[in-house]
């Protein structure tokens, strides 16, 4: 669709952007924090541990400044679960209460709205160690953690986030690393796991909507559009497969509270569904969000499956590199979209396309919670970071995004990965995100000094602007 007239960016859009606990932070034992999963990670070789990560921790005041003279409107973050119940429930740690209802008055003295995710990979070690997901008692201590940060928090955070990508957790679980000595859990096991996490959300979001007038709450999800390779009937089966198995299974079930009937027939045929006990569809039915956030950073082209071997892509997946299942659908190429030097495919008009699509099927607002590139940013010797190459792939996802609002998608806000450099789950620092860089190596940590990048100054403007000239 060609418009004649561009929709503006709504008055009240929350221009914001991104980090999360383990990847800023650091501090990792510091006041009372116990372990997370990340804590225990097996990194890959050559990438630091994330211990200090850019020390967010300690400097969040200098931090949130920066944000405040970016003209940030919102700020998402996560609290770590692990500075707040050490043991995963029970006895609170006063101090990590203390941190972030810090965090929450630096934003707002500034000017910026908090957006909180819940729990953002980093489930504390010593549930885990009891089963992790895997045990039913987890979704007790989610529910008992989330009445605590609504109880301190609730009055002062409208916009909260439940799960962080719950679906590259489930469909990617090697992709953010693994406890040392874990060995990959069987789908079987993590679809039973997923299902655990949509009850310990559904409950949440219930507890929520009792607990915190006027607050609004979602999930996080990483969704993208499936393309399918070519016209051939087959693929476009395949490319549907992977769009209801990669998305619409995740974000049916706490919209609608049910899963997604391909879905769950393909679990079932696979022996793979999970077990469900009374009352569990009565308590995903019971809950609704208010939102869907979104991370959005790639699309993906799918073709049929050949039914062998060949279908599983000889590289390693992640969040954004499709695996391919024999029977389902394999991973194709598509020759119209551009590609990051990691191999993410860089499609801003599939933004539009995902956009259109997750509001059609869900008539909910939609918050933009992650976007955008990752490079081994360049400081020069006079402190400057000519990261033109992150301007351009915000420009232009906003460009769509700006069509998406005139296609009639109710747009929240948009909250680019990442406010500041953070370690990168993959390539640690060497691949960086942020409008702010952090000076630090992978090894050596030198002074962790802040530095606009030019991206910084462009955001700040198109703030400013709201938007109107991209
Ligand atoms: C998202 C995650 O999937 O991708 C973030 O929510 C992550 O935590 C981001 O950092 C970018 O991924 P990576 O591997 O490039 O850091």
């Amino acid at each position: 669709m060609i418009y004649q007239k561009l929709k503006p960016f709504p008055s009240g859009f929350l221009w914001g952007a991104s980090t999360s606990a383990y990847q800023v932070e650091g501090g990792v034992d510091e006041d009372g924090k116990s372990p997370s999963i990340i804590d225990m990670y097996e990194h890959p070789e050559g990438v630091a541990d994330f211990s200090v990560a850019s020390d967010h921790y300690h400097r969040y005041k200098e931090d949130i400044a920066l944000f405040a003279e970016m003209g940030l409107k919102a700020y998402r973050f996560s609290v770590a679960w692990t500075r707040i119940l050490p043991n995963g429930v029970g006895d609170v740690n006063e101090k990590g209460v203390a941190y972030y209802r810090d965090v929450i008055r630096e934003c707002k003295k500034n000017g910026i709205e908090p957006i909180i995710t819940m729990y953002h990979f980093d489930l504390p070690y010593c549930l885990e160690k009891k089963g992790g997901w895997s045990n039913r008692e987890t979704i007790h201590a989610f529910v008992e953690y989330a009445e605590v940060l609504f109880q301190n928090f609730g009055e002062e955070v409208i916009y909260w986030l439940t799960i962080n990508e719950q679906n590259t957790m489930i469909l990617h679980p090697g992709a953010i690393g693994l406890p040392k000595g874990r060995k990959l859990p069987t789908k079987k096991e993590l679809y039973q796991q997923n299902h655990h996490m949509m009850l310990a959300q559904a409950k949440v979001m219930k507890l929520f909507h009792q607990m915190v007038s006027g607050g609004k709450i979602g999930p996080a999800l990483n969704l993208t559009a499936m393309y399918q390779e070519s016209s051939r009937p087959e693929d476009a089966i395949a490319a549907h497969n992977w769009e209801v198995l990669r998305c619409w299974n995740f974000a049916d079930v706490p919209v609608f509270g049910s899963y997604h009937p391909l879905a769950w027939e393909y679990m079932k045929d696979r022996g793979i569904a999970p077990e469900l006990q009374p009352g569990d569809i009565e308590c995903l039915k019971d809950a609704k969000p208010d939102f869907i956030a979104m991370n959005y950073y790639s699309t993906a082209t799918i073709a049929a499956s050949r039914g062998d071997a060949s279908d599983v892509a000889a590289r390693a997946g992640d969040q954004q590199i499709m695996l391919g299942e024999p029977g389902v659908y394999r991973p194709g190429e598509n020759p119209y979209v551009g590609k990051t030097q990691y191999g993410w495919v860089v499609d801003p008009v599939g933004f539009r396309y995902t956009l259109r699509k997750v509001y059609e099927r869900y008539h909910l607002p939609i918050l933009v919670t992650e976007n955008g590139i990752g490079a081994p940013d360049i400081l020069e010797a006079d402190g400057k970071i000519h990261d033109a190459y992150r301007i351009q792939f915000i420009r232009e996802h906003l460009q769509q995004m700006r069509l998406a609002i005139t296609d009639g998608v109710q747009i929240l806000g948009y909250c680019p990965w990442a406010a500041i450099d953070v370690v990168s789950t993959h390539q640690g620092y060497r691949k960086r995100y942020g409008f702010i860089y952090v000076d630090r190596e992978e090894f050596d940590l030198k002074e962790l000094k802040r530095f606009r990048k030019d991206s910084f100054y462009w955001y700040a403007n198109v703030i400013l602007e709201n938007g109107q000239n991209l």
